[in-house]
């Protein structure tokens, strides 16, 4: 499918760009493979992305709105020389258009990058939307020095920590489990795998919506709307993308209200490697050592369930100090911090 949004107006540089049709494994493997040659240079600690599951995100996305993926080919080449990602949220946060930009190692500084972001540009003029994203590695300086060539300002930062499970004091983790027991005496923990009934979906709408406390930095931001709806099409989605997932909630025993929740995902494509999805406490029901309590209480849960993986995955807002502690107590190490930038199309200076 062709994009004439995107499509460039550079007379010197006239960069053909595609659409990638999820169904398309030949047009899903080359952006694979573009983005594994930037990965091994510019990221080298990641895993490489794999095919299918690559196909999964850009068919069914995070909530049935996946991203957009356009393959760039410039004139004389048969492989392409990069990739745009463009995601245009619907259901709260209209202003926004979140970019992600990736130049093959073999053809940067050849203008193809400021390409891709004038078609990114214009693609936000068209859908009305003010507010630019689009992030890099903290440390990759060049990519720093593009966006803020391009008008983009430092806005907020994200880490990436991984959990090795063979690295991980079991002792003090089952100490820190005893802890958290205690304190949060007043809650029961349930396990829920999909698919999970409407009536409990229902009931995670409100702790789901927790994770809007989160910091942001200075990106430009409103709340995520959360309703059934949208966590029945999350659920839809994961199903779709073939993900297996495991959720812990904690229930207060009084109430019967769920304070708090967990929840962890992986690919039986990549059965060693497992993804931290959110985990929420709500503001009611803070100070219980929930959080704590809830991650030990899954990691238990996925060594009975899920013995071969070997490593979890999880993004904070790098000033997330509770989060963060908590993840570094149960033997998350960092992994590398990411900066987003933001440009807003109204400020013209
Ligand atoms: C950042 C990236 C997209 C730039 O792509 P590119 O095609 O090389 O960029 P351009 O050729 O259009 O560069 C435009 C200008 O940005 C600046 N720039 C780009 N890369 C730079 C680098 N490594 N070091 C210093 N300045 C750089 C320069 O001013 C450059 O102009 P010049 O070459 O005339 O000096 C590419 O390096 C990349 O894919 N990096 C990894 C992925 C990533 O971090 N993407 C996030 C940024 S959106």
């Amino acid at each position: 499918m062709s994009a004439p949004a995107i499509q460039s107006r550079t007379e010197a540089h006239q960069l053909r760009v595609v659409r990638v049709d999820p169904q398309d494994r030949t047009a899903v493997t080359a952006s694979v493979d573009l983005l594994n040659a930037a990965q091994r240079i510019d990221d080298p600690g990641d895993h490489p992305a794999i095919p299918e599951l690559v196909a999964g995100w850009l068919e069914f996305g995070w909530d049935l709105e996946p991203d957009e993926r356009y393959l760039a080919y410039a004139a004389h080449c048969d492989e392409p020389v990069g990739i745009l990602d463009v995601a245009l949220p619907t259901r709260d946060n209209r202003h926004l258009i979140w970019g992600n930009i990736v130049v093959h190692p073999g053809h940067r500084r050849h203008g193809h990058g400021s390409e891709l972001l004038a078609g990114l540009v214009r693609r936000a003029e068209t859908e009305h939307r003010d507010t630019l994203w689009l992030g890099t590695g903290e440390d990759d300086l060049g990519a720093r020095t593009f966006l803020e060539h391009h008008g983009f300002h430092y806005a907020s930062h994200d880490a990436r920590r991984r959990q090795v499970l063979a690295d991980v004091d079991q002792d003090a983790v089952a100490r820190l489990h005893a802890q958290a027991s205690e304190a949060a005496e007043d809650y029961v923990l349930e396990r829920l795998v999909p698919p999970v009934p409407d009536e409990v979906l229902e009931q995670l709408v409100e702790v789901t919506a927790a994770i809007n406390d989160a910091p942001m930095g200075d990106l430009t931001f409103e709340d995520e709307v959360f309703d059934l709806a949208r966590l029945q099409d999350i659920e839809t989605a994961r199903v779709g993308r073939g993900d297996r997932i495991y959720r812990i909630a904690a229930r207060h025993r009084r109430t019967g209200v769920i304070g708090g929740h967990t929840l962890v995902g992986l690919h039986p494509l990549d059965p060693t490697h497992a993804h931290q999805g959110d985990t929420a406490v709500h503001r009611d029901h803070r100070g219980h050592r929930l959080g704590l309590l809830l991650k030990i209480e899954m990691m238990r849960w996925l060594a009975e369930a899920e013995p071969q993986i070997t490593e979890i995955t999880t993004w904070n807002h790098a000033d997330n100090r509770y989060m963060i502690d908590v993840n570094e107590a149960i033997g998350y190490r960092l992994s590398r911090v990411f900066a987003a930038y933001e440009r807003s199309l109204s400020d013209r200076s």
